[in-house]
């Protein structure tokens, strides 16, 4: 079902293969952040980036640089890091943004400015207050004003499945007229279906002007959950580029899943005839960092990249994979990055199996980050027999707790006993020299050392979400705690994992403290390591919302 007119080539590449390709553009780290609960601070963001750069998407959209000094210094940093990857900052049809995004882009190796504006009558009249002629030039004159900057400019018809067919063609011919190199037909509110998709693109291809002269792009959301259906329609109805983040995140319901849109392309090859540049086996490492980094469990039954997506658990299913595997398999755990063996190292392994087992498993780490892991390999070892490929991930995605900072768990210790409070008490050291201990008595032990780590940091934070997880199998299991947090009118991810549950839950709790302060610095008071049996310094709401939910199979 390829399309019959050539698309236009990226440098490099003959006509006849860029026609049989399907770009992918990746947006998990500006509409999947800045969905409630996603929110990424900037070494998370470089990490996912440099992650999604070797996963292979074609186009990276950082972030939306006008929006915020922070999103402007981290599509920045991403830009000046990446080498392969083009770096895309998203745009209003403002001068202003423009200017911003093109200086946020100013070290790229590679860039695109993206850039949109509402075209559907209900926008139109609603929200912009715009006829459609105003919409028309003001999407004219922006190409034109971005184009000064950047070769390469995408323009984005804000709900452009709710839009007049008729005047979508006007808008994308005028706008590939102005110099437009990607055209975007977002489904901005998660509203089409495939088959409706499918004709709109038929429809635009067909007649807008010089349609051959940009690639056509589809932006699917999630509301009716038919974001990927959608998006694979569009491909067949000539979209050359789809826009997709990893796990779906993204706005409301999220965004189609770049690994759900890939495997598709790739198990059903035969029958759409394209081809991404994804390296498929980094697909399931990618998706564990980007939950890792945004402290969101994915949910068990996610396709391609959820725990039971390749887990057969009924005894007819069993009996027919084991007589052949493709009578219930249709790709094999491996095409995506799971690992075979999970069974792998103990306590007497070495750096050089390490090594060699974390690169089988996807991740490539320099020297430094290699000492990082195998102290805590170590460690882990020492209280745990069997480390299984689940906890090599976790070290190798985990970020060092003592690593980040400013602030980092020097002492734990709690008590619990049946029909009393339990007591919790921390100690600190923070970058700037200071050694701060505090004490709490709680609900239970999370509570108490929740309470003592604010109390120490001087920092309230209202706990929203609490999850505990075995990452793997046996009683021996390392817990993930994931945790999260309103602050500053904020939503604030931590996650962290260790064999004890209360110390993992520490971990998490200081590091959200610890995005909080990186991104909102501010003076604390000094304190002392003193016993404490009261409940001053509690969130009010925290009880309230706190909630523990303990998985105790992988
Ligand atoms: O959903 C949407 O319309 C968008 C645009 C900015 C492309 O995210
Ligand atoms: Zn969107």
């Amino acid at each position: 079902m390829t399309s019959a007119t050539a698309q236009p080539n990226d440098p490099g590449e003959s006509t006849e293969s860029a026609e049989d390709r399907v770009r992918i553009f990746d947006t998990t780290l500006r509409d999947g952040e800045q969905a409630p609960g996603f929110s990424m601070d900037r070494r998370a963001k470089l990490c996912m980036a440099q992650a999604l750069e070797s996963l292979g998407v074609d186009v990276l959209e950082a972030g939306f640089p006008q929006a915020s000094p922070d999103d402007f210094a981290a599509v920045e940093e991403i830009a000046r890091s990446l080498r392969n990857t083009t770096v895309c900052a998203l745009a209003r049809c403002q001068t202003g943004d423009i200017d911003t995004s093109a200086r946020a882009l100013e070290r790229a190796h590679r860039s695109r400015i993206h850039l949109f504006l509402s075209t559907s009558p209900l926008h139109r009249e609603h929200k912009l207050g715009m006829s459609k002629q105003q919409v028309l030039d003001t999407a004219v004159a922006s190409i034109l004003h971005a184009r000064k900057y950047c070769a390469d400019v995408e323009f984005s018809a804000e709900d452009a499945l709710r839009t007049e067919p008729e005047f979508l063609v006007e808008v994308f011919s005028a706008a590939i007229a102005a110099g437009a190199t990607t055209v975007n037909v977002p489904d901005t509110v998660g509203y089409t279906t495939p088959s409706e998709i499918y004709e709109l693109f038929t429809y635009l291809r067909q007649h807008v002007r010089d349609a051959h002269k940009a690639v056509f792009s589809s932006h699917c959301h999630d509301d009716l959950g038919m974001a990927v259906a959608n998006s694979l329609a569009a491909v067949s109805g000539g979209a050359r580029q789809v826009e997709c983040t990893i796990n779906g995140i993204g706005e409301r319901a999220g965004n189609a899943a770049l690994e759900e849109i890939v495997m598709a392309l790739k198990v059903r090859a035969p029958r759409f005839g394209l081809r991404t540049n994804i390296d498929t086996h980094k697909l399931y490492p990618t998706s564990r960092l980007l939950s890792q980094v945004t402290g969101q469990a994915v949910q068990r039954n996610k396709a391609v990249v959820g725990d039971n997506a390749f887990a057969h658990e009924s005894g007819i299913h069993q009996h027919g994979m084991l007589k052949h595997r493709n009578t219930y398999e249709i790709m094999r755990p491996e095409d995506v990055g799971i690992a075979e063996t999970t069974l792998v190292l103990g306590k007497h392994s070495g750096r050089h199996a390490l090594r060699q087992r974390l690169e089988a498993l996807g991740h490539k780490l320099d020297d430094e980050a290699m000492d990082s892991v195998f102290k805590r390999f170590k460690a882990l070892a020492d209280r745990k027999r069997d480390i299984r490929d689940e906890d090599l991930e976790a070290l190798a995605l985990g970020q060092d707790p003592d690593a980040t900072g400013p602030w980092h768990l020097t002492h734990l210790n709690t008590s619990s006993h049946l029909g009393s409070n339990a007591t919790a008490a921390v100690k600190l050291r923070h970058d700037d020299g200071r050694e701060v201990g505090e004490a709490a008595i709680g609900d239970g032990p999370v509570d108490a050392v929740l309470r003592a780590i604010e109390r120490a940091t001087g920092t309230d934070m209202e706990l929203t979400g609490f999850h505990v997880r075995a990452i793997s199998e046996g009683g021996d299991a390392q817990g993930q705690a994931q945790l999260t947090a309103r602050h500053a009118q904020r939503e604030w991810n931590g996650s962290s994992v260790s064999t004890d549950i209360i110390e993992a839950t520490a971990h998490a709790a200081l590091a959200i403290i610890n995005r909080i302060e990186r991104q909102v610095p501010k003076q604390h008071p000094q304190h002392s390591f003193t016993a404490e049996r009261s409940h001053g310094g509690l969130h009010p709401d925290r009880r309230a919302h706190g909630r523990v939910q303990q998985e105790t199979s992988a």
